[in-house]
């Protein structure tokens, strides 16, 4: 292209640059599936010491898939030994996205605390032999990771988010996502940001996602729904309350019990509120777990004074209270606060559980977040992501930036008949972030 005029060139090369850019980004092609598989991602079953979901994607001329899996040896000839499970697979087409065949396979009858090896695909390609680590027993040292919202920019300013937590804590048996993991709940780019960003941890750590209002949309009908992405690319415990499958579910790790509620579906409907607390009022009566962690979306107490989850807080914190659930993960609000010493029992006396809102993207809040009574630690302005560590009766919970460093810390130790004590590690030369 020739400018007369240098000024006018640089001007127009830079509109066509940036133009360039914004088409590709919304072009729907640009994470077309292929022969060989992508978007692979493990996740939690209701008990991951014996099993274990993964996923993953080709193009539609992929009529069916495989995994292969082995206990995993030095010795490379360990591939001789693998068992060949055939996938179930599911076509989706939707709207302008490419289609794509979805595939899922369950491991079972696996051993606890035992590295497997295991690969995806076919005939017309396979991933790369990956490796992962079923969970240990009972009383075993227990290390998983949380994200607050991921959302936007996904690939290019999560992603060193998932990668510092993942040289943090390489040997998480789960990473929970509190909800927003993109911004936009059907564009499958955004989903193709999303698994790029984790890039192969997503098929080494499995995940334990919460969907939050981004991850739903509303039906022509006007019905609130989750993703059409979220079942095919996703395998989870089926053992929530009919309607809500795979949104609200629960898992029991050693010795943690780990429940996803849909708070977007609270937020919408009474009615769904009320499902969901006859179901977790039952799993929480009957829980033989040391700990319970429980995570979604909007948060009870909201850091943006201009936000109140009523509902949500209504419905579930007398649960809370009177189960004595141990920490509450959450999002939403983009901004970090963390709670427990200022908040009341409905019934008079301190709450015990502890109530976290975080955010991992790089969207951020800056308006109306005023520090509050009920934060024990907060900041603005930052990505984080929490490595979480348990073992016996005691909880340590780090908070890290972006950049790895340690920006805030505690330890909830267990208490017979009693809240668990907290023990404060804030870093002593760490300023809040206001
Ligand atoms: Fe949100």
């Amino acid at each position: 292209m020739y400018f007369k005029n240098s000024i006018t060139g640089i001007l127009t090369t830079g509109i066509i640059a940036l133009w360039t850019l914004a088409v590709s980004a919304q072009n729907p092609e640009r994470y077309a599936p292929g022969a060989e598989p992508d978007r692979i991602i493990l996740n939690v079953t209701a008990d991951p010491s014996t099993s274990m979901a993964v996923n993953w994607r080709t193009s539609d001329l992929v009529s069916e898939g495989f995994a292969e899996i082995a206990v995993a040896e030095a010795d490379p000839r360990f591939v001789s030994k693998a068992k060949k499970l055939k996938a179930s697979t599911q076509k989706l087409v939707w709207e302008n996205t490419p289609a794509a065949n979805y595939h899922s396979v369950i491991f079972e009858n696996l051993q606890p605390a035992t590295k497997y090896a295991y690969r995806v695909g076919g005939e017309q390609g396979w991933s790369e032999w990956i490796h992962f680590s079923t969970a240990a027993g009972s009383g075993q040292k227990l290390s998983f990771i949380y994200y607050g919202d991921v959302q936007v920019n996904i690939a290019s300013l999560w992603s060193r988010v998932a990668r510092e937590a993942y040289a943090k804590a390489p040997d998480a048996r789960l990473a929970i996502y509190a909800g927003d993991l993109i911004n936009k709940a059907n564009r499958d780019v955004e989903w193709g940001d999303w698994f790029r960003g984790g890039g192969f941890i997503h098929s080494m750590i499995p995940s334990f996602p919460t969907p939050g209002n981004h991850d739903h949309y509303e039906t022509p009908e006007g019905i609130n729904t989750t993703s059409v992405f979220w079942r095919p690319q996703f395998t989870l415990p089926a053992n929530g309350p009919k309607g809500l499958e795979e949104t609200c579910y629960y898992a029991d790790i050693q010795g943690v019990r780990f429940i996803s509620l849909n708070s977007d579906q609270v937020d919408v409907s009474e009615k769904w509120a009320q499902v969901q607390k006859e179901w977790l009022e039952g799993i929480l009566k009957n829980n033989p777990n040391l700990w319970t962690v429980i995570t979604f979306h909007h948060p009870v107490f909201s850091p943006k004074t201009t936000r109140d989850n009523k509902r949500m807080r209504e419905t579930f914190k007398p649960l809370f209270d009177r189960y004595k659930v141990d920490l509450v993960l959450q999002g939403h609000d983009h901004t970090y606060a963390r709670g427990m010493a200022n908040i009341p029992m409905k019934e008079g006396g301190q709450s015990g559980t502890m109530y976290v809102v975080s955010v991992s993207g790089p969207k951020m809040t800056d308006s109306n977040v005023d520090r509050a009574a009920w934060m024990d630690r907060s900041a603005i302005y930052t990505q984080l992501f929490h490595v979480v560590n348990v073992e016996g009766g005691k909880l340590s919970f780090d908070t890290y930036t972006a950049t790895g460093e340690l920006y805030d810390a505690f330890d909830l130790i267990k208490q017979k008949g009693k809240i668990n004590r907290i023990a404060e590690r804030i870093p002593a030369d760490v300023a809040e972030r206001r």
